[in-house]
């Protein structure tokens, strides 16, 4: 069984992964600092698989525990998800964020270098395209300026591993841009746990269902969209995970450098999530229209026929199912992993 190193395997795409992976045939080792993540997620990736995957409680950026890890485990390819990803705090603590980010990235780089192994996934993001010139946005379209410091580490990042790649071809490096994951788990045992309140859309939606929150704000309905709201590219995070494993099965190939957007294709707008949630689950979700959140686009989201043609890449699951899954964890969950 081939080892796959999943960096930030605790947090929310990770952990998804993390059970895909097994599915597929892979052993997953895990690496996380839990910085936003909780330990209990090793029981809940358990009971769905039956496995306990090797966990090390490490900081990316910790070079001598990374150095470890790859004398402890012949690792083929590493899912490199770990990172700090919240745009607000982005803007307030730059450094923390180029820091960890990027930092991580280099360390990580120089690990696999000094042990031969040059397989990688990376996590980036529809951020890279800042604001995008059309929709939906293509793989070759402008990338940046980005909006906030978040978004800069995923767009340095990609040009170090695009740089990666141009000059040793012995690296097989997948970039994959995600637009919106929402959903869980059909199990409603692993899911996203935000730590305070969130700022994505789905995470507050299921809050205010649960009544942890009373009123969700939607930003702005003067949009040049359909309904005025703003429209994003939502796709399940188990279709997401999947892209991953794909991305594995393609580094198989010694691709070189792929880049691929991995989003539905579809957009849809902040009102009809929250009634497609409404429906979905039978529940009323208090909102009230409030001013534009500062830094917000109109409209993003993907061509992915790029993916599809080259990987198979194809979402199975509807915006219904994600609404309903998203709900099946909160409820059974309403504190996160915490008991
Ligand atoms: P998450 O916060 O749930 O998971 C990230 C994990 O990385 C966490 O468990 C955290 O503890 C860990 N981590 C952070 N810095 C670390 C470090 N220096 N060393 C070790 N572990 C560290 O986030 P997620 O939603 O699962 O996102 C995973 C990746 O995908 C991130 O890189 C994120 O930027 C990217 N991404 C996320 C979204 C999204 O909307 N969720 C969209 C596009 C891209
Ligand atoms: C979605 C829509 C909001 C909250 C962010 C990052 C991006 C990527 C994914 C990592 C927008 C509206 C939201 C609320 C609302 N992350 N909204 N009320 O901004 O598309 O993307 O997460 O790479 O980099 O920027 O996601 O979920 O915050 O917002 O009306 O309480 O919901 O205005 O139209 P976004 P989001």
């Amino acid at each position: 069984m081939k080892k796959i190193l999943v960096t930030g395997g605790m947090g929310y795409i990770g952990s998804h992964t993390v059970v895909q992976l097994y599915e597929a045939g892979y052993e997953p080792i895990i690496v996380d600092n839990l910085v936003n993540s909780k330990p209990e997620v090793l029981n809940r990736i358990e009971k769905i698989t039956g496995k306990r995957p090797l966990f090390y409680e490490l900081d990316v950026r910790d070079e001598a525990g990374m150095n470890k890890i790859f004398d402890e485990n012949d690792i083929f390819a590493v899912i490199h998800f770990a990172g700090l990803k919240s745009v607000g705090e982005s803007v307030q603590k730059p450094k923390l964020y180029f820091d960890n980010n990027i930092g991580s990235t280099e360390v990580l780089l120089k690990v696999m270098e000094k042990h031969g192994c040059k397989n990688i996934v990376f996590s980036s993001s529809a951020t890279v395209y800042g604001n995008p010139e059309r929709v939906p946005i293509y793989e070759e379209d402008k990338l940046g300026p980005t909006t906030n410091p978040y978004g800069e580490t995923k767009l340095r990042i990609e040009y170090l591993l695009k740089d990666v790649a141009k000059k040793d071809k012995e690296w097989n490096i997948v970039l994959l841009r995600y637009f919106n994951p929402i959903g869980a788990h059909k199990s409603g045992l692993i899911g996203e746990d935000p730590q305070g309140i969130p700022n994505n859309l789905m995470p507050y939606i299921t809050q205010v269902a649960v009544g942890k929150l009373k009123q969700l704000r939607v930003f702005g309905d003067d949009y040049d969209t359909p309904d005025g709201t703003g429209v994003r590219d939502y796709i399940h995070v188990d279709d997401l995970a999947h892209g991953h494993i794909l991305s594995i099965k393609k580094i198989e190939e010694k691709p070189g450098l792929l880049i691929y957007n991995l989003g539905t294709g579809l957009g849809t707008s902040v009102l009809e999530l929250v009634h497609a949630f409404e429906e979905a689950n039978n529940i009323k979700i208090n909102y009230q229209i409030v001013e534009r959140r500062p830094g917000d686009i109109a409209a993003c989201y993907a061509n992915a026929d790029k993916a599809y043609r080259e990987m198979g890449f194809k979402c199975t699951r509807t915006i219904v199912d994600a609404c309903r899954d998203s709900w099946n964890w909160q409820k059974k969950n309403p504190k996160g992993y915490d008991k």
